[in-house]
């Protein structure tokens, strides 16, 4: 069997997907037709050629842009919808999934009407797709910790619809520690914890996220091999990093899909997995990005192996969920 075929074929779990990333243009010219939202952009090619970007916050700031059309349950419902059945198509069996309920709260959607909308997708994804799905609250940490601990608590009443919380956007003067007494207050609710550390931010992010605020994997991660005693401490605890390759393409963290370091992370040990991060505006779905990786820098079949393994691992399904996926 040919490498694309496998890479394709395998069941995978996804990990590292921002709901609101995938929101392809033409989806975001319908809602802001059925919802009356002006957007700057005069067409569905015009907003594709700003996909252009130089770093995180050049991304960010059209990515939230983008959002300002969702506005009601089933806006929330059909993005989250189109994206599972592309998920279900790349051999995705489960999927943990970003939600950024500020971006939406902040424009006066209730956290109600964002969470049900995302919920209802996730129940139909199960019952029609045999895909199994669950929500990730991601805080927004170029906001204050008090708008964090506002956002827990309207999410609160709603606590039985996501799994666990993370943190995502402008990373560089964010630090993970802007957040430790919030994330001490989820941990005591049970919550799972995750954080995006070392996608642009120093390894130093990464050490404070595993920490402070104890987080159970790391999202990004890649500059982790800058810190010799820090891959130790991710290899030894088994921390799972979420790669995103062709996010860390478009953003410019690599200058080159080629040098990607994945190699050097499953190489030192790690749990490193592949995931699509935000695929509407990087270029390309699980697969795509499984694919396009191990062409430009010669993984094998064996690696694909391990990376597909390390997604069922890492993720939050239960221990008996787990073994039958080994
Ligand atoms: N990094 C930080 N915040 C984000 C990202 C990302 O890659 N995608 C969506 N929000
Ligand atoms: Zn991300």
């Amino acid at each position: 069997e040919r490498l694309p075929e496998l890479l394709r074929r395998m069941p995978k779990a996804e990990l590292h997907i921002h709901i609101e990333g995938s929101l392809e243009p033409e989806l975001i010219f319908e809602m802001a037709r059925r919802n009356r939202v002006a957007l700057p952009y005069a067409s569905v090619e015009e907003l594709r050629r700003a996909y252009a970007f130089t770093n995180l916050q050049s991304f960010l700031d059209i990515y939230y842009a983008g959002a300002s059309v969702l506005i009601t349950e089933r806006d929330f419902h059909d993005m989250a919808w189109a994206y599972l059945q592309k998920a279900r198509a790349d051999n995705v069996l489960h999927a943990e999934i970003f939600f950024d309920p500020q971006t939406h709260t902040a424009r006066g959607v209730a956290m109600e009407t964002v969470l049900n909308g995302l919920h209802q997708a996730c129940v139909r994804a199960q019952a029609d797709l045999g895909l199994s799905a669950s929500l990730i609250l991601c805080f927004l940490r170029h906001l204050s910790e008090a708008e964090a601990f506002e956002t827990l608590e309207a999410a609160l009443p709603l606590r039985d619809k996501f799994i666990g919380v993370g943190l995502d956007s402008s990373e560089v003067g964010h630090p993970p520690e802007k957040f430790a007494r919030v994330f001490a207050r989820c941990r005591e609710l049970g919550l799972h914890l995750v954080a995006h550390a070392g996608e642009e931010g120093p390894p130093a992010y990464v050490w404070t996220a595993l920490d402070l605020l104890k987080v159970e994997r790391i999202d990004h991660g890649v500059q982790s091999t800058k810190d010799a005693q820090l891959m130790r401490r991710l290899a030894q605890d088994r921390i799972p990093l979420t790669v995103c390759p062709l996010s860390n393409l478009k953003l410019c963290v690599f200058p080159a899909l080629g040098q990607h370091n994945l190699r050097e992370l499953l190489d030192a040990g790690l749990v490193a997995t592949v995931n699509s991060d935000d695929p509407a505006y990087f270029g390309g779905y699980l697969n795509d990005n499984f694919t396009q990786t191990f062409a430009a820098t010669g993984l094998s079949a064996q690696q694909a192996w391990q990376l597909a393994a390390n997604s069922f691992e890492a993720s939050f399904i239960g221990a008996d969920a787990k073994r039958r996926y080994r």
